[in-house]
Order: structure tokens, then sequence, then C-alpha cells
């Protein structure tokens, strides 16, 4: 097995599905308030997807039950919406992936809930850090590992740890590809980049131990195991001649 390199007709309609999923993400954080549930933005996630002309990945993925997963607090990823009533003080991360004409586009962000402590605003700089840090690493020629390891460098040496468990993909044809991206890793480690590749990275950074548990009921929900609080960000990247371009960057946050 290899890692695919994609045709111009196929960057062409992950394009679209990303700029997509972007869009949803951007449609939803009116949504993100006091007193509304996690299950009433999967629907609002979920309906708007639907209403553009697209489908939501992880519906029935691996019998995931619900459209957006959206990951509370302690919770690492993999959240699933339910009855939890945002409240003030609260951060959390939607992950929206969309399958438009069968590609597929791939992007999650944190968002506050009204007024946060600085050490949640903390944690949510230093991740977003991370994920640009390792966006920095994307050119043609460059080892995947140096990915992880600019990261993982950054998060420890400002007192995070980085959630190894669960790792980037390759994206676009189906939701995981080859590779993994791992946000840990060995300088000039594993495969090479090139153009035509694309693979999301997706650094999940705790406050405290790096270690996560799965929800023994849900099967889903990965938690912090010490309660502290986690935070990711997700874009999803193509690799070009001269660099790379974030198919989900659609607002220029980046
Ligand atoms: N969107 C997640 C990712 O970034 C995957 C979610 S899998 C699901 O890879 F089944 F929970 F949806
Ligand atoms: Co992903
Ligand atoms: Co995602």
């Amino acid at each position: 097995m290899s890692i695919r390199i994609k045709s111009k007709e196929q960057i062409e309609g992950i394009r679209k599905s990303c700029i997509l999923a972007a869009e949803t993400l951007k449609y939803l954080e009116q949504f993100v308030v006091a007193g509304n549930t996690t299950d009433y933005i999967n629907q609002k996630a979920h309906e708007y997807i639907l209403s553009n002309n697209a489908k939501p990945a992880p519906l029935n993925y691996n019998k995931f039950p619900k459209s957006v997963c959206i990951s509370v607090n302690d919770v690492v990823c993999h959240g699933v919406p339910g009855s939890y009533e945002l409240k003030e003080g609260d951060i959390l991360n939607i992950d929206v992936t969309t399958i438009l004409n069968g590609y597929y586009g791939d992007t999650c962000k944190m968002f506050a809930v009204g007024k946060i402590s600085e050490e949640a605003a903390n944690l949510i700089y230093t991740t977003k850090e991370c994920l640009k840090i390792g966006i920095k690493e994307c050119f043609p020629g460059n080892f995947f590992g140096n990915i992880g390891y600019e990261i993982n460098k950054y998060a420890s040496s400002n007192g995070y740890s980085v959630v190894y468990e669960f790792c980037g993909h390759g994206v676009g044809v189906a939701f995981h590809e080859e590779p993994e991206i791992n946000h840990i890793a060995e300088k000039n480690s594993g495969k090479k980049m090139r153009e035509g590749m694309i693979f999301t990275i997706e650094p999940m950074i705790n406050q405290g131990k790096a270690r996560t548990k799965i929800d023994r009921i849900d099967g889903w929900t990965a938690r912090t195991i010490d309660g502290k609080l986690s935070a990711q960000f997700e874009h999803t990247i193509l690799i070009t001649p001269s660099g790379c371009e974030l198919l989900t960057d659609v607002y220029g946050d980046f």
C-alpha cells in the first residue's frame, strides 16, 4: 500500500468538499451558546450539509451515531452529540467531515461559550500554534515525521502534552487513507511528502496527561485520563510544488 497522489480532478473535488466543511463550521458558530445542547448543534450541522447536496461522513461510519463530533472540555475527540447543555466557560471542538460528490473534506476547530478561563484560552492558543507549526513542515521532500517532531517540541516546552493515541491521516477519496500523521514523531522519520498528497494535521493537546480513555457506554467519546482540558484544530492540506495549500482554511485564519 502507498500514499495516494491525487489527480487534478480529484483535487478539485476535494477542494469543494473542504470549502463546504469549513463553511459548515462557520455556520455552526451562531449555535454555540449557553443552553443549547450538543445534539441541537449536530442537527443544525446535519441539515446544513444535506442542504448543500453533501453528506456528513461521520454518520454511521464504524457505527458512529451522529453527523459531527462535538468534544467538550475534557473530551479529547469523537465526542458524541447528545443532551448535554452548553454552559458559560465551556470549551468545545466541533469536527466536520463532508462527502461532496464522493470527495471528503475534514476540519475542526475550538469554540468558547461566553467567558472562558485564562488556562483554557492558553490551551486553545497553544493548540492552534501546534497546527500552524505542523503546517510549516508541509512541503515536497520533507519527512512526515517532522510534523510531529516540531509539534511535540513546541507543546511540551510550553508544559502541555500531545495525544498519541489518535492521529491525522490521508484524506480525500476516502475518510481515512494512508499515511497516519503522528503528532509526536522522531525527526526525519517516516515517508516523504510529495506534490498531490492530501492529508490532515489535527493535533490534540492536553493540559495534563496525554493518555485518553474511551467511554464504556457509547464506545466513542475519548476523554483525558485525568479530567483536565484538551483542545484540537484540524486542516486538510494539499502538498503543492512550492509548499502546501490549506484546503479548509477558507476564512484565512491561518
Ligand atoms: N473527523 C474525525 C477525524 O478528524 C474522525 C471522526 S470519526 C467518527 O479524523 F466516526 F467519529 F466520525
Ligand atoms: Co481527520
Ligand atoms: Co476531523
